[in-house]
């Protein structure tokens, strides 16, 4: 142990997502589907698509370009990169040296994490820890991902929930003055990866023509059960950062929740006795985007003014592992 702890901030945020957009009517013209049973079962219009030859690492490079700029910073002043994904551009290497060499950050250790959707987070608490220790005096985290390359596009339970983008923070050594990452909270129930997974394409059941033809090398969820897990985990572990960030729900500004299901969302805001109208929710529009979502929902937030400098934010996560995480920021 070093001793040290470091105050860190969020410096800068930055989101990306693809151009072409899939609306649900479209999908209802591709499987058994329609606009009204997507849009009342989980609050989603319509998700992004990555282009043809547009990889999970140009998303991330996106976002990340805009992170750096709000911060104020050059990407070879980047010492971590640390990107979330479960749509990584290859199994080897990282998602992450490919942003690397992207952004020129030629000065930064980087690695992925596969945390499914609560990956941002993960990647936010492990990197708050390596700059209050004193390793590091700065990090670029990302959450990115081309779920489409790995949904089942004939499965109308799953194709309808995902969608594809990125979003990017720049965290670093603060002055007392400046924000602050103040608690920061994760979680694994590995008895639940059944629940949850791409069951293809790894060691367990390497690509072959049949497994691919049984769509085993895509998203498979038992949706109901996730739903429960989902509502109970990320409240407690919500409250669980309000708690050790001293802080009451009124004086949180702004809940930043996963972007997977409206339902979820109003579940989570109902127990959390948060002010009505401080939730955001932008899943209408992009759909879940797995490790993207809370950090382009984040950006988005930021962006639009949605809190300021000094207001208490919380951003709380959820998804297969089963895996959680949140944290408490003042901004
Ligand atoms: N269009 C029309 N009907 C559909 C569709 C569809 N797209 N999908 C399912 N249905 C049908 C089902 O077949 C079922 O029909 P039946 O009653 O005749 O059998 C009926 O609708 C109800 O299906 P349910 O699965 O019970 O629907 P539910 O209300 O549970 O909603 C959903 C499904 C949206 C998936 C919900 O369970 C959910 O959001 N779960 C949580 C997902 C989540 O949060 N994931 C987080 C992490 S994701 C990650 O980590 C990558």
């Amino acid at each position: 142990m070093s001793g040290l702890d470091y105050q860190v901030c969020i410096a800068g945020t930055g989101s990306y997502v693809p151009e072409k957009i899939l609306t649900n009517e479209e999908l209802a013209k591709r499987v058994d589907t329609s606009d009204e049973w997507i849009f009342t079962r989980t609050g989603i219009r319509e998700r992004r698509i990555a282009a043809e030859g547009e990889f999970t690492s140009h998303m991330a490079s996106n976002a990340a370009r805009k992170a750096l700029e709000q911060a104020g910073m050059e990407a070879s002043e980047i010492q971590l990169i640390i990107v979330a994904t479960i749509t990584p551009d290859t199994i080897t290497p990282a998602t992450a040296c490919y942003v690397q060499q992207q952004l020129g950050a030629s000065n930064a250790v980087a690695f992925d994490i596969s945390a499914a959707c609560s990956g941002f987070l993960y990647a936010m608490k492990m990197s708050k820890r390596m700059i209050a220790d004193g390793a590091f005096e700065n990090a670029l985290i990302i959450g990115a991902e081309k779920l489409s390359a790995f949904v089942n596009w004939e499965d109308r339970t799953t194709c309808v929930l995902f969608g594809d983008g990125a979003g990017a923070a720049v965290l670093r050594r603060a002055a007392p003055e400046e924000g602050s990452i103040l608690a920061t909270e994760m979680g694994t129930d590995g008895k639940l990866t059944h629940l949850l997974n791409i069951p293809g394409g790894g060691s367990a059941c390497p690509i072959t023509e049949s497994n691919v033809n049984d769509h085993l090398a895509t998203l498979a969820m038992q949706g109901k059960e996730v739903f429960k897990h989902a509502v109970n985990r990320m409240k407690q572990a919500a409250e669980t950062v309000i708690s050790r960030a001293d802080l009451q729900p009124e004086d949180i500004a702004c809940v930043i929740p996963h972007q997977a299901n409206l339902r979820i969302i109003d579940a989570i805001a109902g127990r959390l006795s948060v002010p009505e109208g401080r939730v955001f929710v932008n899943l209408d529009k992009y759909g879940n985007t797995s490790a993207a979502a809370v950090a382009i929902a984040l950006d988005e937030a930021n962006r639009s003014g949605v809190f300021k400098r000094g207001d208490n934010i919380v951003m709380v996560v959820f998804g297969a592992g089963l895996t959680w995480a949140a944290a408490a920021v003042r901004w």
